[in-house]
C-alpha cells in the first residue's frame, strides 16, 4: 500500500496543527502510523491521497447514513449555495426541517439548531440548570458527550463521585458539579440521588453509549432512569449525537419507547454538514431565549446549506423500510463474523445495534461498563486496523469507537468486507499466538 502522499501531507500539517490534525483521534495514535489523507468519498467507499480505496466502515464518525457524496443531499446542497451561504436571519429551510422532524418524531415538541453535537449538549445542560434552579449534573463512566467543560470529567474512587476533569484546562470548581456514576449499576445512581437530589438538575446518558466501545444497555435500566429521575424531579437527557435517526428516525428515546425530558443531536441531523440541535417539551423549549431566561445563540445556527442537507437525509431516512433494511444487512454482516470467530475459537464478538457495530476482543458475552473493557484487546485492534487498511478496508482509528453501516454498504460488499475482516482477524489471531501483539 503507498502511504507516500499522506506521509508528506501529515508532515506538513504538522507544522499548522497541533498533532497535525483538527480533531485528536485523527491522528491514528491509538493504532499507530500515519493518517490517511482522503481525497474523495462515494457511496461506501473512500480514497486517499496515495489513490488506495477503502471499504469505509468509519463514515465521517457517523453523519453519513447514505454513504459518501449521496446524490440526494449533495444536489440540495448545490441548490442552497447558489442562493447565498449564510444569513444570519431566519430562512425557510429551517422551517421545513424542523418540520420535518417535529412531524415524524413523537418524543420533542421544539427543537433549536446550533451548529455541533457539543454546542448542543452544552446548550441541554444549561437549559436543564435554567429549569430546574440546580446545579448538579449526574453523567456516566463511559459516556463521551463532547468537548463540554463540565462533562470532560471522569469518576474519582468510590460509588458516586465529584468528577475530576480529564482534560487540562478545566477548574476543579467545574468538574466538581458534575457526579460521575458506573453505567448500568443502579445503587450507584440511587446513592448519588439520595446523597444530592435537591441539588441535581439533570442526569445526562448516551441511551446507546457508543464511544467507548458499544456498551448496550438493558432497556429495564434505562427505564429505570427514566423513573428514578421523574420521582425527584431531575431532568433526563438522551444524548442522541449518534443515536439519533440511526437506530431509527426516533433514535433510542422510540427504539426504548422511553420519554426523555430534552434529546440531543448531532451528526446524521445535519447530512454531512455542520449542525447539532436540541429539543424537548414546548414547555421546556419556553425556557430557551427569547422566549426564556435561558440564553443560547449561534451566528451559523440553522445554516441554510446545512438544513437543506440535513433535510435531503431525513427525507431519505423517513423512506418506508429504511431503517429494517439497514439493520437486517447489518445483522447479517455481524452475524457472519461472530460465526467465524466462535468457529476459530477466537475472543473476538461483534456487537450491534441498528446500523452501528463494535469489534469487542472478550470473552464476555456482554460489555455494559467502561471497565469490562480490557485495554490490552487494544493492541489486537491494533493489528486488525493495520492489516485491514492493508486490504482495503477503512475502521476509525480506535478500538474503542464503532463502526457505521450506511445505506451505501450493499449486501454484496459486505459479504467482501467480511471475507477481508476473516482473513485480518487470522492475522491478528496468529501473531497473538507468536506474541507479536504484546506491546
Ligand atoms: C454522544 C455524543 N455526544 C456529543 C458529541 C459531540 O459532537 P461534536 O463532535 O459534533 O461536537 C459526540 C461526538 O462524537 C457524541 O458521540
Amino acid at each position: 500500500m503507498k502511504i507516500e502522499r499522506s506521509e508528506e501531507l501529515f508532515r506538513k500539517a504538522n507544522q499548522f496543527f497541533p498533532g497535525g490534525v483538527n480533531s485528536p483521534v485523527r491522528a491514528f495514535r491509538s493504532v499507530g502510523g500515519t493518517p490517511l489523507f482522503i481525497e474523495k468519498g462515494e457511496g461506501c467507499t473512500i480514497t486517499d491521497a496515495d489513490g488506495n480505496s477503502f471499504i469505509d466502515f468509519c463514515c465521517s464518525w457517523g453523519p453519513l447514513i447514505l454513504g459518501h457524496n449521496a446524490a440526494a443531499v449533495r444536489e440540495k446542497i448545490v441548490e442552497a449555495v447558489a442562493s447565498g451561504t449564510s444569513f444570519g436571519a431566519p430562512t425557510r429551510k429551517e422551517n421545513e426541517l424542523a418540520e420535518l422532524i417535529l412531524t415524524n418524531h413523537r418524543y420533542i415538541e421544539k427543537i433549536r439548531f446550533v451548529s455541533s453535537g457539543t454546542e448542543a449538549v452544552m446548550s441541554a445542560i444549561r437549559l436543564a440548570r435554567g429549569v430546574t434552579g440546580r446545579p448538579l449534573i449526574i453523567k456516566f463512566e463511559g459516556c463521551y458527550h463532547g468537548h463540554v467543560d463540565s462533562l470532560l470529567v471522569k469518576a474519582g474512587s468510590g460509588l458516586s463521585t465529584f468528577g475530576i476533569s480529564s482534560s487540562a484546562g478545566i477548574p476543579e470548581s467545574v468538574a466538581k458539579d458534575t457526579i460521575v456514576v458506573p453505567l448500568n449499576d443502579r445503587r450507584a445512581l440511587e446513592i448519588a440521588i439520595s446523597d444530592f437530589s435537591h441539588d441535581i438538575a439533570a442526569v445526562i446518558i448516551e441511551p446507546i453509549p457508543a464511544n467507548n466501545g458499544l456498551l448496550l444497555q438493558e432497556e429495564s435500566y434505562l427505564k429505570f432512569l427514566r423513573d428514578i429521575t421523574r420521582k425527584h424531579d431531575i431532568l433526563l437527557i438522551f444524548d442522541e449525537v449518534i443515536s439519533g435517526f440511526r437506530v431509527g428516525f426516533e433514535g433510542a428515546a422510540g427504539y426504548y419507547n422511553i420519554q426523555p425530558d430534552i434529546i440531543t443531536y448531532g451528526k446524521i441531523i445535519g447530512g454531512g454538514m455542520p449542525v447539532g440541535a436540541y429539543g424537548a417539551s414546548k414547555e421546556i423549549m419556553s425556557h430557551i431565549s427569547p422566549e426564556g431566561d435561558v440564553y443560547q445563540a449561534g451566528t451559523l445556527s440553522g445554516n441554510p446549506v446545512a438544513m437543506a442537507a440535513g433535510f435531503a437525509q431525513l427525507s431519505e431516512c423517513l423512506q418506508p423500510g429504511f431503517y429494517a433494511d439497514q439493520e437486517a444487512r447489518t445483522i447479517a454482516f455481524v452475524n457472519q463474523l461472530n460465526q467465524y470467530s466462535t468457529s476459530k475459537g477466537y475472543d473476538l464478538k461483534v456487537f450491534s445495534i441498528g446500523s452501528i457495530f463494535w469489534f469487542a476482543f472478550t470473552s464476555l458475552d456482554a460489555v455494559r461498563r467502561s471497565d469490562e473493557i480490557d485495554p490490552n484487546s487494544m493492541n489486537k485492534f491494533r493489528v486488525m486496523h493495520k492489516s485491514l487498511l492493508e486490504k482495503g478496508v477503512y475502521l476509525g482509528p480506535s478500538g474503542y469507537e464503532v463502526g457505521f453501516i450506511s445505506a451505501a454498504h450493499s449486501t454484496n460488499i459486505l459479504e467482501r468486507a467480511v471475507q477481508l475482516i476473516c482473513e485480518s482477524l487470522d492475522v491478528v489471531y496468529s501473531a497473538s499466538s507468536e506474541g507479536i501483539t504484546k506491546i
